[in-house]
């Protein structure tokens, strides 16, 4: 593994990871070239893109067809600021959007990235909210831990309590319940009466601030690098459905990083037809890293009522960006063309069973979790007792490190300093092949068995 010397040494400008913590930090390749799964770097050494980046390469990388699509839509019409002019790519977009995610989410809001997405629908419904007679709804309810984006008010409701010093007197904070853990349960609870106290949990904390200020609960079906991929149970989602139905308190689904088909379903939530949400938002897999592209989806008739009464007050430069909207179109085009959405589904079934034979090998694997092809997977001192590692030993830079190592570009994180888990994250593009999968788990096996030995250390007895 090497450091790219003229990138880390440059006195001017540097890569976008000059900005970040470098203690600790595992070498970045230098990424020149990508199709399907793989990348390669300057040296020419192929990895497999085991995530999609952070879960967005849906299609696989270097889709001659979306690029000549993204080509076309700039000879045709680059830019047409979405305040002063229509345009066809963004009606068919949202046309075909809206049809996919089915009733109850007839308008489709378009933005840039998941952020500015997740930061559209607050304001969508603090503004129904006032427009409404409920002004005093302006309090959000979020899990923690979970996230649900980089800008200020985003970061304001993911639940991480890193950011306390950041956020404390700065921004206004979500107010916090625990994310219903199926790996980690507290003692004396089994895996069901905790996620139900968990639900339970939302109503107590709405009846605490009042339902009168409470404006949305926000919540990942499945969890993104907040949870290692942690999926809400049904009995869960119907009861905070429920709950918010009771109280007033909109609904929020962020599948920004599991919705666009990853899960095998276009919507990660269509898994539970009782628990639709008030409001969705989409993002990464949408135009799966070919442009920057998001999605708000409401309901007709709350648009329409609005639009009716002040008219939703929002404004990007970039909302419903002509070319972003062709891609998106394109990617569209490719899931249809090749059965992506089934295919996260087997293909998901297929890796996941591989991944579970590498775990009868390798005892550092606690679990292994997700729906579809978004899959975590969690790394353990001692798999008995699910011990994490020391802070000392970054278990997930360390996977890192070796995946690279072994040809593998692995995203993973670890949460409070490992006291919720240190996991990685198996959510290739949907377009890779059983036979891709299989390669992907023979480099994996050799990534985890040097991970293992630099980890015997920390590992306890039974483990090692
Ligand atoms: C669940 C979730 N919400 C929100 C975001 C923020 O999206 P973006 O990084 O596009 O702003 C992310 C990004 O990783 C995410 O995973």
């Amino acid at each position: 593994m090497h450091a790219p010397k003229e990138v880390t040494a440059v006195a001017f400008g540097g890569p976008q990871d000059i900005f970040h913590a470098r203690s600790n930090s595992v070498p970045l390749p230098l990424i020149v070239r990508a199709e399907g799964i793989w990348m390669w770097d300057d040296r020419g050494r192929d990895y497999i893109d085991v995530s999609s980046g952070p879960v967005v390469s849906n299609i696989g990388h270097g889709n001659p067809r979306v690029a000549d699509a993204m080509a076309e839509q700039a000879r045709t019409l680059d830019f047409a600021y979405s305040r002063v002019a229509r345009h066809r790519p963004n009606m068919e977009l949202t046309a075909r959007i809206a049809a996919l995610a089915g009733p109850g989410y007839e308008r489709v809001c378009l933005a840039s990235g998941g952020s500015e997405a997740m930061e559209i629908a607050l304001k969508f419904l603090r503004q129904y909210a006032v427009a409404t007679g409920n002004a005093t709804k302006r309090r959000l309810i979020t899990l923690s831990p979970s996230y649900h984006g980089g800008t200020i008010a985003t970061l304001a409701i993911t639940g991480d309590e890193a950011l306390d010093p950041f956020l404390d007197g700065f921004a206004v904070k979500s107010d916090r319940i625990p994310a219903p853990f199926q790996y980690r349960v507290p003692a004396g609870y089994t895996a069901k009466d905790y996620r139900m106290a968990c639900a339970d949990a939302l109503e107590d904390k709405i009846r605490e601030i009042g339902p009168e200020h409470v404006l949305a609960f926000v919540v990942e079906p499945i969890g993104g690098l907040a949870t290692g991929a942690q999926p809400l149970a049904e009995d869960y989602a119907n009861c905070i459905r429920k709950i918010c139905t009771r109280y007033g308190v909109y609904l929020v689904y962020d599948e920004i990083l599991c919705g666009a088909g990853r899960t095998g379903r276009f919507l990660a939530s269509h898994a539970w037809p009782r628990a639709r949400a008030d409001v969705v938002v989409l993002a990464k897999g949408l135009a799966a890293g070919y442009a920057p592209l998001a999605a708000m989806l409401a309901p007709a008739a709350m648009v329409d009522h609005l639009a009716g009464l002040t008219g939703f007050n929002y404004s990007h430069t970039y909302n419903a960006n002509p070319i972003s909207c062709a891609t998106a179109l394109a990617v569209l085009d490719e899931y249809e063309r090749s059965n992506l959405i089934r295919a996260a589904a087997d293909r998901g079934a297929f890796l996941r069973e591989q991944l579970e034979t590498l775990a009868d090998k390798h005892p550092t694997i606690g679990d292994i979790r997700g729906a579809g092809l978004l899959l975590g997977v969690e790394l353990v001192a001692d798999r008995a007792t699910k011990t994490t590692f020391p802070a000392n030993f970054p278990p997930t830079e360390r996977i890192r490190l070796s995946g690279l190592k072994h040809g593998l570009i692995i995203y993973s994180r670890r949460t409070a300093n490992g006291r919720n888990g240190d996991w990685f994250m198996v959510s290739p593009p949907l377009t890779i092949t059983e036979a891709e999968c299989e390669e992907l788990v023979r480099r994996l096996d050799a990534a985890l068995s040097d991970f293992e030995a630099d980890a015997a250390p920390y590992l306890c007895e039974q483990a090692v």
